[in-house]
């Protein structure tokens, strides 16, 4: 029996890294996954692959900067396999580099997606999770939502980045307060470095620089992400992790 029986998954930002992991690991402990991104190819890779696991998940192609598009995630998710129970706030983009001079069209893609796209995704899931709350076999939801080492700590460089997940923090910490005594717990996860294809959409001096703060060190695999998220979704009804900040052991800030 896994402890996910009987309940359904949202993870945004599935194609890839952190949340391909997060929709396997969740698959595992019996969750059925529906899987939103843009690369549907890839999607419909991991509904394979968590297919021949003897899981049960569904690819949903959708931009989650369109308003229309995060509820019609949302609604295809609860069409599919009829209801939600945990919703993982994890599509984002990290694009870094000066405030000065900085190109504001970066700032509004990573604001569309790390915060608007969270945003509707968790407007357009709380009545389906608040009902998923009041009813077996769990009597509790989650939104966890994906924020980082940025959304603890400001740095030179990644100031826009920072404000991104510093909002996510605010308006988790905020949504945690208005639905804790309803039984939807939110979850805030903070990961340091991970090896996935963040890094990649920079400018080319930006992976350079990256790549000298965080060659050489060890960094976290996405499985380890998924992991916690595993953990934070499948305590009792009356624990609420509402926060996990987690970095490589060789990252100092
Ligand atoms: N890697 C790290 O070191 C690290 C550290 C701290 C926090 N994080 C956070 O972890 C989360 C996942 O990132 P990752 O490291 O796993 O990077 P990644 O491999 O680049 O994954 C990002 C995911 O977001 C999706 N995405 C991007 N724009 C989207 C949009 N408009 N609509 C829907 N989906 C979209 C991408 O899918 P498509 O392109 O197919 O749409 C992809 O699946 C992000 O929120 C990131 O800020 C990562």
């Amino acid at each position: 029996m896994g402890k996910l029986d009987g309940t359904v998954a949202l993870v945004t930002g599935a194609s890839s890294g952190i949340g391909e992991a997060t929709a396997l690991h969740l698959a595992e402990h019996g969750a059925r996954v529906a899987l939103a991104a843009r690369r549907t190819d890839r999607l419909e890779a991991l509904v394979k692959r968590i297919a021949s696991a003897g899981g049960t998940a569904h690819a949903i192609e959708a931009d989650v900067t369109a308003r229309d598009q995060a509820k019609r995630a949302v609604d295809e998710t609860v069409a599919t396999f009829g209801r939600l129970d945990t919703l993982v706030n994890n599509a984002g983009v990290m694009l870094l580099g000066p405030i000065v001079d900085a190109d504001p069209t970066e700032w509004e893609r990573m604001l569309a997606i790390n915060v608007n796209g969270l945003m509707y995704c968790t407007n357009a899931a709380l009545p389906h999770l608040l009902k998923a709350a009041e009813s077996e076999p769990r009597r509790v939801a989650d939104i966890v939502n994906v924020s980082s080492v940025a959304g603890r700590v400001a740095r030179t460089f990644s100031g826009a980045y920072n404000a991104t997940k510093f909002a996510v923090g605010a308006f988790s910490e905020s949504l945690r307060q208005e639905v804790t005594k309803r039984h939807v717990r939110v979850s805030l996860v903070e990961p340091g470095a991970v090896e996935t294809e963040l890094g990649s959409h920079n400018k080319p001096e930006v992976r350079e620089v990256l790549s000298q703060r965080f060659g050489q060190m060890e960094r976290l695999q996405s499985p380890e992400i998924a992991d916690a998220i595993a953990y934070i979704v499948t305590r009792e009804r009356h624990v609420a992790v509402n926060e996990i900040l987690i970095r490589p052991t060789e990252q100092e800030a």
